[in-house]
């Protein structure tokens, strides 16, 4: 049997510090072991935090979880993104403006919100950054129910000649 294509999904917030680090790493803790190849990896839209790792309390979030997301390291968007990835979705609306504001003429990849392309929630992860760090366990467990519900999307068999 033939390996199965590789999917890409690129998460995208504001900071790259908080949610979509932490979409990442709960995502790639579900592929792990994974027949599908899976790469995944996050970014932001905002400048402030690149070359930083995530923030303290979504680290501690995260290791609550037995998800270590020390390695993360946040980056901005780039235009090969663009073509580079087959998914890229942000987690709230303000973010998928930007992101598709920036989309150059030649993109490829699917661009949704994480919810609403996850589990056909019309709604936001929220943005924990400003908040107390109660937020960041809400946020966490809101994004890890739908990781969960994205990747056994992920599974599903594609329909043949589709790209999937
Ligand atoms: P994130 O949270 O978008 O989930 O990473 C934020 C992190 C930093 C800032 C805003 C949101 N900031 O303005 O620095």
């Amino acid at each position: 049997m033939s390996r199965p294509p590789e999917t890409s999904i690129l998460f995208v917030c504001l900071g790259n510090i908080c949610r979509s680090p932490m979409a990442a790493g709960i995502l790639r803790s579900l592929a792990a072991t994974s027949v599908r190849p899976i790469r995944i990896e996050s970014a932001g839209v905002g400048p402030w935090h690149v070359g930083k790792p995530p923030d303290g309390r979504a680290i501690a979030a995260a290791q609550r979880h037995g998800i270590d997301l020390t390695g993360e390291r946040a980056q901005m968007i780039a235009e090969v993104d663009y073509r580079s990835y087959d998914m890229i979705l942000a987690m709230d609306r303000s973010v998928l403006a930007n992101v598709l504001q920036r989309a150059p003429a030649d993109a490829t990849a699917r661009i949704g919100l994480f919810r609403q392309v996850a589990e056909d929630v019309d709604a936001d992860v929220d943005d924990p950054y400003t908040g107390p760090e109660d937020d960041f366990e809400t946020c966490f467990v809101e994004i890890e129910a739908a990781a969960k519900t994205l990747y056994a999307r992920l599974l599903e068999p594609t329909p043949e000649g589709s790209d999937g």
